[in-house]
């Protein structure tokens, strides 16, 4: 099926428009609607949907024309946008292009080219549509406090300094969100804007709830107000990954410990690897095997479900060998303890893999980061090495 198309006309000659217009109902698939005349200038909240098309003629009196592309691509950052113009200033098709429009089409404008721009930016959608791209990762703690929340924040921390990842974390944690404490944010928007503005939920819409972190990260943090938790559900949850998995390389979530609510499961259904973190103590063992069973019980492979074994120490009462054996599961990968170095990040709130990447726990994370990419040559490898720096 052809993709619908939602182009919105933003020209002030009528002649123009009536021209325009009349083209526009003989190419099949095209929904049209005309603006008022700045509404591209003002931005996504003057206008009810986010079209997949601009067209603006070039008018003198709504200001230079380079501007308005410049003000209306940074307002939709997604939508095409096609100029129409009788300016053959080649310097200004230039910057025009430049500026982000997909096409400079000169007045008068033959049905054909016209045709053509439309249909050019038709193709590009159902590509972008095809290609959902993006892999999902899910933490989830077999205990609170066992590290889901310090590991996902430092694992996708560590994602975005490598500058060549685009990389969303999102706080599921919906009571006890404190991923936004460790990033140091004081967040102004949250999951409650998209759950409660769900029928608009779209890239811009969502690029608009997202915070960028310092470090690159995309943030979309849990509810200031855990009462507001309630009104986050699992179909927003699906809605929202299924955009990040296309605008995103990489989306990490961060969802609550021990329990399974219903955004978990959207969650976990939707990710490429589940992490579930535990650390040596019996109960948090007891609990992961019990999370392992839950979680496969949701239908999930258990090839998808992993072990992560948080502050390991050599002669603790369990050791990793009898974790395994009474996961019946190797350990996927181990973080050594490194209590000192992760307790003053906090305090400070800059995340250990960007305040000390010498720290064990920061060189530890660039490890698991590579390993759940697929990029670590010894597949094998847990994260441990003997005195000689060998794997174990
Ligand atoms: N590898 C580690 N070494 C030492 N301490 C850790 C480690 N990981 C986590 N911690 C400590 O555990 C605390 C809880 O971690 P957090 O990620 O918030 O747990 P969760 O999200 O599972 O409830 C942190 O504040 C930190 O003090
Ligand atoms: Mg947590």
């Amino acid at each position: 099926m052809t993709k619908e198309l939602f182009i919105a006309l933003e020209v002030t000659n009528s002649d123009l428009l009536d021209t325009l217009l009349s083209q526009l109902r003989s190419i099949p698939g095209t929904k049209t609607q005309n603006w008022a005349i700045d509404s591209g200038e003002k931005g996504t909240l003057t206008v009810k949907t986010v079209p997949d098309i601009i067209i603006i003629d070039n008018s003198p009196m709504l200001g230079d024309l380079l501007n308005r592309v410049r003000t209306i691509k940074t307002n939709f950052p997604q939508t095409a946008l096609l100029v129409v113009s009788g300016d053959l200033d080649p310097q200004l098709i230039i910057d025009v292009m430049k500026a982000g429009a997909a096409e400079y089409l000169v007045e008068p404008v033959s049905e054909r080219s016209f045709t053509n721009a439309v249909e050019e930016v038709r193709v590009k959608l159902a590509n972008f549509d095809k290609q959902s791209k993006g892999q999902v990762y899910s933490f989830i703690s077999s205990k609170g406090g066992v590290g889901s929340t310090v590991i996902a924040t430092n694992s996708a921390v560590s994602l975005a300094l490598a500058k060549n990842k685009s990389v969303a974390l999102i706080d599921l944690a919906l009571q006890a969100g404190d991923a936004s404490v460790l990033l140091d944010i004081v967040p102004k928007t949250s999951l409650v804007d998209i759950s409660q503005n769900f029928h608009r939920l779209d890239i811009a819409y969502m690029r608009g709830v997202m915070i960028n972190h310092n470090t690159g990260v995309n943030f979309l943090s849990a509810p200031q107000n855990p009462e507001d938790s309630e009104d986050v559900r699992g179909e927003h949850v699906r809605g929202i990954l299924e955009l990040a998995r296309k605008l995103y390389d990489c989306t990490l979530i961060d969802t609550p410990s021990m329990h399974i609510s219903e955004c978990s499961v959207e969650a976990f259904r939707q990710s490429d690897k589940i992490f579930i973190v535990t650390d040596m103590s019996v109960p948090s063992v007891r609990n992961t095997a019990r999370l392992c069973k839950l979680i496969r019980k949701l239908g999930i492979r258990s090839d998808r479900i992993e072990i992560i074994l948080n502050r390991y120490i050599k002669d603790s009462a369990l050791s990793l060998s009898e974790i395994e054996k009474n996961l019946d599961k190797p350990v996927y990968w181990v973080v050594p303890n490194d209590f000192i170095d992760i307790v003053s990040s906090i305090n400070r709130g800059i995340p250990l893999v960007k305040m000390t990447p010498s720290a064990p726990f920061s060189k530890n994370i660039v490890e698991f980061v590579r390993k759940f990419q697929n990029l670590q040559e010894d597949r094998g490898f847990s994260g441990l090495r003997n005195l000689f720096g060998k794997s174990i």
